[in-house]
């Protein structure tokens, strides 16, 4: 079985939380999540199936992509990465939103690590429909109309938060073990 890594970046602590739950589901075969903070680019590449999640903020950002602010996470972890090569590598993404209040820009930092990730050469898994949300705009909606990950909203839909995990993480599984 794959060892999985999970990675997060998190500023009022809602996806350490769900990053948390996602371990404890993924039982023996996940790793306990990093925050990316902390953790080193030797760390991340020595996985070989790899769970990152963000939450979207500032206008549909990674936490860190303003110089100076307090969200200083995945912003400079992607700089470490932007020349690893993640070849071979599957990858599945988590987002955590507000479709109400941030409806123009729905998870939208989850593209960024999507874009990055695949411009590295990794493939990811864990596509996610888009029906049961309502809002205007995700820079993270596919063509094909799937989500590139998968979409929490702790503000508006905490009650769907675990049954969607549950679900996601059984297409993951089916995809890498
Ligand atoms: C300043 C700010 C900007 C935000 N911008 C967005 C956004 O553009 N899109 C979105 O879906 N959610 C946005 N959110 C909502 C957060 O992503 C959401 O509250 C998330 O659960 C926070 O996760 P965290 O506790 O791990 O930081 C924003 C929140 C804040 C405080």
């Amino acid at each position: 079985m794959a060892t999985i890594g999970i990675f997060f970046g998190s500023d009022t602590g809602q996806t350490r939380k769900v990053a948390k739950l996602i371990h404890q589901k993924l039982d023996g075969i996940a790793d306990a999540p990093l925050d990316v903070r902390r953790a080193t680019s030797e760390q991340f590449l020595s996985y070989p199936v790899l769970l990152l999640g963000t939450p979207t903020l500032g206008d549909g950002e990674l936490p860190g992509v303003d110089a100076g602010s307090q969200y200083d996470s995945w912003q400079e972890f992607t700089d470490t990465l932007s020349e690893a090569d993640l070849t071979g590598k599957t990858v599945a993404l988590f987002g955590l939103g507000d479709q109400l209040n941030y409806s123009k820009n729905f998870v939208s930092a989850m593209r960024i690590l999507y874009d990055l990730v695949i411009s590295r050469g990794a493939s990811v898994v864990g596509n996610w429909p888009r029906e049961g949300y309502k809002f205007s705009f995700s820079a993270a909606l596919l063509e094909s109309n799937e989500f590139v990950g998968l979409p929490l909203d702790q503000e508006n839909q905490y009650d769907l938060t675990e049954e969607r995990i549950d679900s996601w993480l059984e297409k993951i599984k089916q995809a890498v073990l």
